[in-house]
């Protein structure tokens, strides 16, 4: 009879005194469950006597809130028994958990070298800013005004107004006329930044890449202390072993203008896939500022010569750790950026 079912049920759980949260997992699955004992009680109830019905739905009711209610304040004394007995078994003096600290993109860590190297010859560090006017990022840079690189095809343009755009500095030379326009000699700086020109994504080229720019005007300075400066830069930064070598280019910011090879550091000149065979591969461009761009930045240009260099970091990074797709360094995935940072932060 299901009355006295209930009668029985009810007195067990009365009874029940859990010791553990696994005899309460055990209650839960006796009474509480889709096959468990309330629900079959309530499946029996269908099939009672209209007369019953009444008395009986009553105490099955009140079996159920007692199933329910046996089961919660169960639930809840093991809950806080464990976290009570966890409590105890902490060791404050422990160390702590260690932070899982991110890592330095490769270009940062490439560019912090570069950086230290001019610093120890006595380089600071300047800034300049993404958006630039024509006249700081062309003009004043003796590019004359057909000058191709002008063009749409290259450059980010964000306002034309006649004859003073405004774009998205396409090199870090911008950054030399802004700083020679505001002090007076001598000049001894680098200048890290991102810069931007309009080329279609691919494993090769990108929208917007970094380059590190140096100027150094004073009075006496000479193509000598140019490559000497540039040669000791890559010693340091490749190793001893290193040789360079100077080719005649052209910038219309420097005159006379060169770019240097380095030897290839990963066939050490012998001819790879990344030298395409030659041994050197071009790792900047640099020259004697102009006398023209002196002028232009209110620089005697009796008085006063200069050198000046520009690189790209992403060509040295992929030298450095043979990446073959400047995609990677913009695609932020963590397998690839975790890769490279050597030292705890
Ligand atoms: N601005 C040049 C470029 O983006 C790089 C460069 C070449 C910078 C020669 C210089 C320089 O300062 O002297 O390709």
């Amino acid at each position: 009879m299901l009355q006295e079912k209930i009668q029985q049920y009810t007195e067990e759980i009365a009874r029940f005194t859990p010791q553990s949260s696994e005899d309460v997992e055990a209650f839960r699955l006796k009474f509480l469950v889709t096959k468990g004992v309330v629900r079959t009680l309530f499946d029996e109830f269908k099939s009672v006597s209209p007369d019953l019905k009444r008395e009986l739905g009553k105490t099955l009711n009140e079996f159920k809130q007692a199933a329910e209610n046996k089961y919660k304040t169960s639930q809840e004394q093991f809950a806080s028994a464990s976290q009570a007995s966890k409590r105890e078994a902490e060791d404050l003096t422990l160390p702590g958990e260690g932070f899982v600290f991110g890592s330095r993109h490769p270009l940062s860590l490439v560019r912090k070298e570069i950086v230290e190297i001019f610093k120890k010859l006595g380089f600071t560090v300047a800034e300049g800013p993404e958006i630039e006017d024509d006249w700081h990022n062309f003009t004043a840079l003796n590019f004359p005004p057909e000058h191709p690189a002008r063009d749409m095809q290259d450059t980010f343009f964000i306002k034309k107004q006649d004859g003073n755009d405004i774009a998205l500095r396409t090199h870090t030379s911008s950054v030399q006329v802004r700083m020679m326009e505001n002090g007076t000699p001598p000049f001894r700086a680098i200048m890290p930044g991102r810069v931007y020109r309009n080329e279609a994504i691919s494993a090769r080229a990108h929208c917007f890449f970094h380059q590190v720019e140096g100027l150094y005007v004073d009075e006496g300075v000479s193509f000598a202390d140019l490559k000497q400066t540039l040669y000791h830069f890559v010693q340091e930064l490749f190793g001893e072993d290193t040789n360079v070598r100077f080719r005649p280019s052209y910038f219309p910011f420097t005159e006379p203008s060169a770019e240097m090879d380095i030897s290839c550091t990963i066939c050490k000149g012998n001819g790879c896939a990344m030298c395409k065979g030659s041994g050197w591969v071009e790792i900047l461009g640099c020259g004697m500022v102009d006398p023209n761009v002196l002028e232009n930045c209110g620089i005697d240009s009796g008085k006063y010569s200069g050198f000046a260099f520009g690189m790209g970091i992403e060509r040295i990074t992929n030298l450095k750790y043979e990446i073959k797709d400047l995609r990677l360094f913009s695609e932020n995935d963590v397998r690839f950026l975790g890769q490279f940072e050597t030292e705890l932060i």
